[in-house]
């Protein structure tokens, strides 16, 4: 069963000056050609080797898949140590397909399955409390870094490295480490091969955050239990779909063609909004997806066009209490994306314990269910009914199939809104800054002229520190 996307009331006819026109699309007729166009092309010269993921990782599953029977039973935490494309799908992925209370229940309640914990931050209290209550000796560390050498997540292994050979000396710790990173760049492969921990690789033109169905989503979603077949088939179910060039028949592109617009139009955020706790962090996921990949200062042809939007993260119906009257009634800059599931895995009715108190007594036989999908709809209404952009994904369940179609999905609409934007969306020039000057302040070799620039650069006055 297919996800959806509903987009009626991103449309002049369903909320008026604010919405976009037929004309509109029309006028794009030539950017949308030349959009599908480069799509097509850099597909097929390997330029988007994240596209070929549902085909190409049989192999690798199978290796998983075996490592996951091999070790399951002896570990009982799987922890991943990876920050940014290399953290946030496989949290996303597990907390929308595990029990939301995972790590709480027990083994045999898991499937047997260990416990999972994501350790991106370098926050000292985050990983001196963690160590405090997760016996390491008893866990499966997954160093996870593209590049091989991301300081957050280097630091983390060689904090837990340390630990576990005192621990289990050499040979133990070994057992108790596993690697995924590129096969050539960086620190870790030469790591894991020279010491001797079991890696995994992540093929060399797939960036970070188009890792997800690489050993960097798939490992961690094994070892949860997750069905890293489905999770694949899903992914290439939504191909299908995202071959097709008529955008009205393929909804990744109509995602993107529509924020493209929305863009245009001053609408610089974009909010997402799951009705499901299940999917709240595959909003988290989505959000670095997007920010990154478009937020960008130069287009293709060297101009400076500081392009991008915020995505912001809601979840339904909490954040009716918190953010939408801002949607409603603030500045008209947003796009509201809700997403809902037509049927959600459990069902629970509410009493009828005040059936005498009209303020109360609507609610009596009503499931949650119904009041969950009612407060979307409602949500859905005001917002349309305020003239505001909003449209709405819809997945039939969230199964393991349904959120490889919604990564594959928003994999699709990054790529084409970068070429709508006509700017790289597989770069990050404004992290690398921020990278080099911590190497810079840290003195490593190499990065002297950074130094010296940072140097020179002009000192904070004390007296607008109050
Ligand atoms: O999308 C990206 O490339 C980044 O967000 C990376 O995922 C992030 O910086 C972590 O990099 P790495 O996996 O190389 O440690």
């Amino acid at each position: 069963m297919k996800i959806r996307l509903d987009y009626n009331n991103m449309l002049h006819e369903k909320i008026g000056a604010q919405g976009i026109t037929q004309k509109m699309i029309d006028d794009l007729a030539p950017q949308i050609e030349k959009a599908n166009k480069a799509m097509t092309d850099k597909r097929a010269k390997g330029e988007m080797a994240w596209r070929e993921l549902p085909y190409n990782q049989a192999d690798v599953c199978k290796i998983i898949t075996n490592y996951t029977n091999e070790l399951k039973d002896e570990i009982d935490a799987f922890v991943v140590l990876g920050i940014g494309g290399s953290a946030l799908g496989p949290l996303a992925v597990q907390q929308a397909l595990n029990h939301p209370y995972y790590n709480e229940r027990n083994k045999e309640a898991r499937g047997g399955y260990p416990k999972l914990y994501v350790l991106d931050n370098v926050d000292p209290e985050k990983l001196v409390y963690f160590l405090e209550t997760v016996d390491p000796v008893k866990c499966l560390f997954n160093v996870i870094s593209k590049s091989g050498s991301t300081s957050e997540t280097m630091s983390q292994f060689m904090i837990i490295k340390e630990i576990l050979e005192e621990k289990l000396g050499k040979e133990g710790a070994m057992r108790r480490i596993v690697c995924t990173t590129d096969a050539v760049s960086g620190n870790l492969i030469t790591i894991a091969k020279t010491e001797g921990y079991k890696y995994f690789i992540v093929p060399s033109a797939v960036g970070g955050r188009f890792s997800e169905l690489t050993p960097v989503g798939l490992l961690p979603a094994a070892f949860c239990g997750i069905d890293i077949y489905a999770l694949l088939e899903g992914a290439a179910m939504m191909d299908d779909i995202c071959k097709l060039n008529d955008i009205n028949k393929n909804p990744a592109y109509m995602f993107a063609l529509l924020h493209y617009l929305g863009m245009k139009q001053g609408k610089n955020i974009t909010v997402m909004m799951p009705y499901a706790d299940a999917l709240k962090y595959m909003s988290d996921w989505f959000a670095q997806l997007w920010a990154e990949s478009l937020g960008k200062k130069y287009d293709l042809d060297g101009n400076i066009v500081n392009v991008g939007q915020t995505p912001v993260k809601a979840l339904g119906a909490t954040d009716q209490h918190s953010q939408v009257q801002l949607y409603a009634e603030g500045p008209f800059d947003k796009i509201v994306v809700l997403m809902g599931v037509d049927e959600y895995k459990e069902t629970i009715t509410i009493p009828k314990t005040y059936s005498d108190m009209p303020s109360l007594g609507f609610l009596g036989g009503v499931t949650h269910n119904e009041l969950i999908k009612t407060m979307q709809a409602a949500t859905e209404y005001a917002l349309t009914k305020a003239g505001r952009m909003n449209m709405t994904i819809t997945l039939p369940r969230v199964t393991t199939n349904a959120i490889g179609q919604l990564i594959y999905f928003f994999e699709v609409a990054t790529a084409y809104a970068g070429e709508l934007l006509n700017i790289n969306a597989f770069d990050q020039p404004g992290v690398e800054e921020g990278k080099n000057a911590t190497y810079a302040m840290f003195g490593r070799p190499g990065y002297e002229e950074k130094k010296a620039e940072l140097d020179a650069a002009p000192k904070k006055d004390p007296k607008y520190v109050i």
